[in-house]
């Protein structure tokens, strides 16, 4: 799949009042300034469609773009961002974990991690939250043109080492750079894969997080 039309759609504060849930639907979490709405625009090649910032808390409403006619791609707004009032970062993460919870078209929610990082507790809770609301995952390392290969393969073996502690299986994982372009093709491939189980009412299995960590059975190759 190549994307030919990419068109913002609404900016929405009421997680009820979002445009009709009549197509799959995909959208980027993740601290502010991990490079969401980067990554939006890399994806759809277009440079600006959504507003970036090197000040993070850039983006602070529900943002939906329609791709080709024929699914969406959420631009959310971050979590973790200090420089705000609390009551401000308050409703926000109603507003988002609202969203996530309750939006029947949701076939997969990216979780973005920046990939120079070693594993961060907040990252790692909402990863938490997610899996125990039974919400498809996948997971984006994003900024690899800031390191070497080598760099961000160690902090992503570092990160399983993390999570094989707490999950029964992994997400899939992608590697991107919204500067060098990596990791598209792979995210396009995988869109085009979920959507065909769109017309089955199917969506990829979601990632279970074990109550009891003596059911933790790790298949190593996997890992
Ligand atoms: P919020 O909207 O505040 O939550 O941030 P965001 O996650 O949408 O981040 P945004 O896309 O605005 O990017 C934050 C900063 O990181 C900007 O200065 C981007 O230019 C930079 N950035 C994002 N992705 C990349 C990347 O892949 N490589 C490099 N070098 N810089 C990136
Ligand atoms: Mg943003």
């Amino acid at each position: 799949m190549d994307i030919i039309h990419a068109d913002f759609l609404t900016s929405q504060t009421d997680p009820t009042k979002l445009p009709v849930a009549d197509k799959p639907e995909y959208a980027f979490i993740g601290r502010s300034n991990v490079g969401k709405s980067s990554l939006l625009n890399m994806l759809t090649g277009r440079k600006g469609l959504a507003k970036t910032s090197s000040t993070p808390g850039k983006t602070q409403v529900i943002n939906h773009f329609l791709i080709n006619h024929n699914w969406y791609l959420v631009d959310l707004p971050g979590y973790g961002f200090a420089k705000t009032s609390r009551t401000n970062r308050e409703t926000w993460d109603i507003m988002i974990r609202t969203y996530l919870a309750t939006r029947p078209n949701l076939m997969c929610v990216f979780q973005l991690i920046d990939s120079r990082l070693e594993p961060q507790r907040n990252d790692l809770d909402f990863l938490t939250w997610l899996g125990e609301q039974q919400i498809p995952i996948a997971l984006i390392f994003t900024k690899a043109d800031k390191q070497s290969p080598n760099k961000t393969q160690s902090l992503i073996a570092a990160y399983k080492r993390v999570l094989r502690t707490e999950w029964a299986s992994l997400p899939p994982i992608f590697v991107t750079s919204a500067e060098s372009k990596v990791g598209r093709p792979e995210l396009l491939k995988f869109i085009t894969e979920v959507n065909a189980k769109w017309g089955e009412s199917q969506k990829i299995e979601p990632v279970i997080v074990p109550v009891d960590p003596n059911e933790i059975i790790p298949d190593e190759s996997e890992w």
